[in-house]
C-alpha cells in the first residue's frame, strides 16, 4: 500500500494555510502521484479551481478521470458551497480507492462514486452538476489496456464516437467527446474545465471547444515536466505524420531559461507568451523520444492548459 501526502501541492496552489497532512492512498492501478509537486496535473487543476470559485457558484462538481481522487479533495477545499460531488473512473478498480480518498476529505459533502466512460455515469444517474473537471488520456492505444495497464495516458480503439479529422490527427478526441457528452450533464451555465497537454497549436483548442457548442477561456497555462515518457513519446512520435507535429520541450534547458527570467511559478504566463519564450528550447515528439532514448536524464517538457469551456444556450 501507497500513501502520498498532497497538503504541500494544496497550500502551493491554493496559497492558504491548509490542516496538514493530506493523505491520498494509491495502488498499482491508480495514477501515480508524483513527488514533485508540479510534476502533477492536480495542482494546476487547483489554480483553475480557484480562480472559477471567485467567478461562478459551484455547488456541485464532476471529476471525469479521476484516478486516486487527489483532484476532487482540492475541489473539496476550494469551493465553498459545494454540496455535491461525484468522481468517475473508467476503471472500476480505481473507483473506490478515489472515494475513500475523497471522503476522508469531504465531511459536509455527498460524494458520489461511479465507474464508466466519460460522461456516462452522470448521464445513467441523471445527474446535472455546475462543474465538470476532466484529465483524460490521448494516445489511443489497446494493446497497454488489454494486458491489464492503468488506462491513465492510452484508451481502446472506438472509445470515442466522435467524427472530427482535426480532433483525431491531434489527440484530442477524449476531450472532444466528453465536451460533447458533458452538455446534457450540465446545469444551465454549467461549464468544463478540460485539462489538456499544450503540445498542439493554441488554436486548434479553440476550435475543439467552439465547434462542440462552449466559449472558450484560458484559466491557466502551465510547463511541466513530461511524465511517463517511455509511455507517452511513442504514441505521439507515431501520430506525427501528414504535417501534424506535436509541440515538446527540452525541459531542464527551458526551466532555467524562465527561471532567469523571473519566472519562478510554472504557471503564471498565457499560453501565447509562455509558448514564445519556450520555442528556443522546441523539439518535435520524434526529437523528444530520441533525446529521451539516447539518454533517460535528458528531461522532456510541455506546456499544459486548464480551458474553461462554458455552455452556450
Ligand atoms: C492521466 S490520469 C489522471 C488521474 C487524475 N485526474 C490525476 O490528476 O491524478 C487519467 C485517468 O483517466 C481515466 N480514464 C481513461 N479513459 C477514461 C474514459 N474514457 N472515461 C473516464 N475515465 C477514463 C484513467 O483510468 C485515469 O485514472
Amino acid at each position: 500500500m501507497i500513501i502520498k501526502d498532497i497538503g504541500d501541492a494544496l497550500k502551493a496552489a491554493l496559497s492558504k494555510d491548509v490542516a496538514m497532512p493530506i493523505y491520498v492512498r494509491e495502488t498499482s492501478f491508480t495514477y501515480p502521484i508524483k513527488d514533485a509537486i508540479w510534476d502533477n496535473w492536480f495542482p494546476f487543476a487547483y489554480v483553475a479551481f480557484q480562480k472559477l470559485n471567485c467567478a461562478m457558484r459551484v455547488q456541485s462538481f464532476a471529476a471525469i478521470g479521476t484516478g486516486s481522487g487527489a483532484d476532487a479533495i482540492g475541489a473539496c477545499y476550494t469551493f465553498d458551497q459545494l454540496k455535491t460531488i461525484v468522481i468517475t473512473d473508467i476503471d472500476e478498480r480505481v473507483v473506490p480507492v478515489a472515494q475513500e480518498n475523497v471522503k476522508r476529505y469531504a465531511a459536509t459533502v455527498d460524494v458520489v462514486a461511479l465507474a464508466g466512460a466519460l460522461c456516462a455515469p452522470l448521464r445513467e444517474n441523471s445527474t446535472k452538476v455546475d462543474l465538470i473537471y476532466e484529465n483524460l488520456p490521448n494516445i489511443p492505444n489497446a494493446e497497454d489496456i488489454i494486458h491489464g495497464f492503468r488506462q491513465s495516458s492510452f484508451y481502446g480503439p472506438g472509445s470515442f464516437r466522435v467524427q472530427n479529422q482535426e480532433a483525431k490527427s491531434y489527440l484530442l478526441e477524449s476531450h472532444l467527446a466528453t465536451l460533447i457528452e458533458a452538455r446534457e450533464s450540465l446545469s444551465k451555465q454549467g461549464k468544463v474545465i478540460c485539462s489538456i497537454g499544450g503540445r498542439v497549436p493554441h488554436q486548434i483548442l479553440h476550435r475543439i471547444v467552439e465547434t462542440a457548442g462552449y466559449t472558450f477561456n484560458e484559466l491557466v497555462t502551465g510547463f511541466k515536466v513530461q511524465t511517463e515518457p517511455e509511455e507517452v513519446l511513442p504514441g505521439y512520435s507515431a501520430a506525427e505524420k501528414n504535417g501534424v507535429i506535436f509541440d515538446f520541450y527540452k525541459y531542464d534547458d527551458a526551466s532555467r531559461f524562465l527561471d532567469s527570467h523571473g519566472i519562478k511559478k510554472p504557471y503564471l504566463l498565457n499560453a501565447e507568451r509562455l509558448k514564445k519564450l519556450l520555442f528556443p528550447f522546441r523539439i518535435t515528439a520524434h526529437e523528444a523520444l530520441k533525446l529521451y532514448r539516447s539518454d533517460q536524464n535528458h528531461r522532456i517538457g510541455h506546456v499544459i492548459h486548464m480551458i474553461e469551456a462554458t455552455k452556450k444556450e
